[in-house]
């Protein structure tokens, strides 16, 4: 029998109590929070999906390994056993641990970096293109032409635009090309997979010009997953092979453990090059730890080294990627606009189709994190014109290309019925859509204004 149903590939063994809040209770927690869905307390909310990262649920196996941590401060059994499960994956052989991803972009983006210097991405993550940007270096973003348009269908929505990267390489300069980073899934285009075709043609691009081709491979699984769906020389192949032969094509690897490691806490930068690994060693050990940790503790190695392994089982990945699309597609089905594909690690919503009566400058997206959490104590995060809206040389509002809402769902932390809840929130939601007002600013930082802003209703 072909089972229509797919259920959660576990048993649950320990619990996180969900502490319960009425509507009135929330309308007053999010008016004391400045209606930011940031500076709520996490206990005050029933179901946070503001990021997939670093909330996955650990198995009964990664806790195990836990209390097998070995804290030795130089040479670990636990880093070994990390090292071994890296270099298996990536066949890479120098591995540099570090506390989570920023750090590794840091090091190498610090380091190849600085002023004159430009790196090319399918798309840069916030910290990505922050640490380029912090070492005085430009971020250029090439996704495929298709990647931009939300709800249009197409198998490798992640890909990179191959002939702008090499337009680029020739306007720019060869030699001032720092690096090229592909990052699988491609977060900030909407988790969007990239293939191996497209892996080999920027590897092949990246040679004939030398230039060093760095894979942000924190969503490696999940993007295998879309790979094997999809493209026909993948069939055969298991979920790890097709990883180990995206592997191949790079130099290096970036990856924050927080998402397909399936762990709280941890990351790590993997190199083929011996002196590139050697020339980051010293910072290394100056800003994280010593070689043999980075910033982890024993116990922190243990569990990536384990959950390296879990991720890439078939029944775990079908259930991850399923019950994503079960939530996107279940909003599909009710008329809300998301965009398509529905990728691997969040669904996102078009606030502007949502709202279209919400100017642009009274924040949509924001104004629909706002509802999502009064009606039913769900934490979704704004990517539109609170996160990238601008002000251009006259004072002039510019806002984002998009105004979304994203929904990451955590790893193996959530049901269906609490999906299905929060399926029910929407229905709930486009009910009183018409009469849901916009938002102001009445308070910013000077940089990265969406996560402490202050705004209050219009
Ligand atoms: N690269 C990508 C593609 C990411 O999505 C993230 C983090 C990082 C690098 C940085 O890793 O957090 O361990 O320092 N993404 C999180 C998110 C924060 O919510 O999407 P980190």
């Amino acid at each position: 029998m072909n089972h229509k149903v797919i259920i959660e590939p576990f048993r649950i063994k320990t619990v996180e109590k969900i502490k319960m809040t009425t509507e009135n209770e929330r309308k007053n927690l999010i008016k004391n929070a400045f209606y930011n869905p940031f500076l709520l307390k996490a206990e005050d909310v029933i179901i946070d999906l503001l990021t997939d990262s670093g909330t996955s649920a650990m198995s009964a196996d990664q806790w195990a390994g836990i209390l097998k941590g070995d804290e030795s401060y130089a040479g670990a059994r636990s880093w070994y056993k990390m090292k071994d499960a890296i270099q298996n994956m990536t066949g890479y052989e120098y591995i540099l641990p570090t506390h989570q991803g920023r750090a590794a972009e840091h090091l190498l983006y610090g380091k190849i970096g600085g002023k004159g210097k430009v790196f090319i991405s399918n798309t840069h993550f916030d910290t990505t293109r922050a640490n380029i940007e912090y070492s005085g270096a430009k971020a250029i973003d090439c996704p495929i032409p298709e990647g931009l348009i939300p709800d249009l269908d197409h198998p490798f929505k992640g890909n990179m635009d191959t002939r702008a990267l090499e337009e680029n390489i020739l306007k720019y300069g060869k030699e001032n090309i720092a690096a090229v980073i592909l990052t699988v899934t491609n977060n900030s285009g909407g988790g969007q997979p990239a293939s191996l075709q497209n892996a080999k043609e920027v590897s092949e691009i990246c040679q004939k010009y030398g230039i060093l081709f760095i894979l942000d491979s924190c969503r490696i699984a999940e993007n295998a997953y879309f790979i094997k769906q999809r493209e026909k020389q993948a069939k055969e192949m298991t979920y790890l092979e097709i990883a180990q032969k995206m592997f191949s094509y790079a130099d290096g690897t970036i990856m924050s453990a927080k998402k397909d490691a399936l762990v709280n806490m941890g990351g790590f930068l993997a190199l083929k090059d011996k002196n590139l690994f050697n020339s980051l060693m010293t910072a290394l050990i100056v800003t994280e730890g010593f070689a043999t940790y980075g910033g982890l503790s024993g116990r922190d190695m243990e569990a990536i080294a384990i959950g390296l392994k879990e991720v890439f089982e078939h029944d775990y990945l079908h259930y991850r990627i399923r019950s994503t699309t079960y939530l996107g597609e279940k909003l599909k089905d009710m008329g809300i606009s998301v965009i398509s594909p529905i990728g691997g690690h969040a669904v996102y919503i078009d606030a502007k189709a949502f709202y279209p009566h919400i100017p642009v400058e009274q924040f949509p997206g924001q104004a629909l994190t706002i509802e999502l959490y009064k009606t039913g104590g769900i934490r979704a995060v704004e990517i539109g014109s609170v996160m990238f809206g601008a002000k251009d040389d006259k004072g002039n509002f510019v806002p984002a290309k998009m105004e979304l809402v994203r929904m990451a769902i955590p790893r193996r932390v959530y049901t269906q019925s609490h999906i299905d809840y929060v399926v029910e929130v929407f229905a709930e939601l486009l009910k009183y859509k018409d009469k849901v007002k916009g938002y102001k600013i009445t308070w910013e930082p000077e940089f990265l204004r969406h996560f402490t802003a202050h705004f209050e209703p219009v």
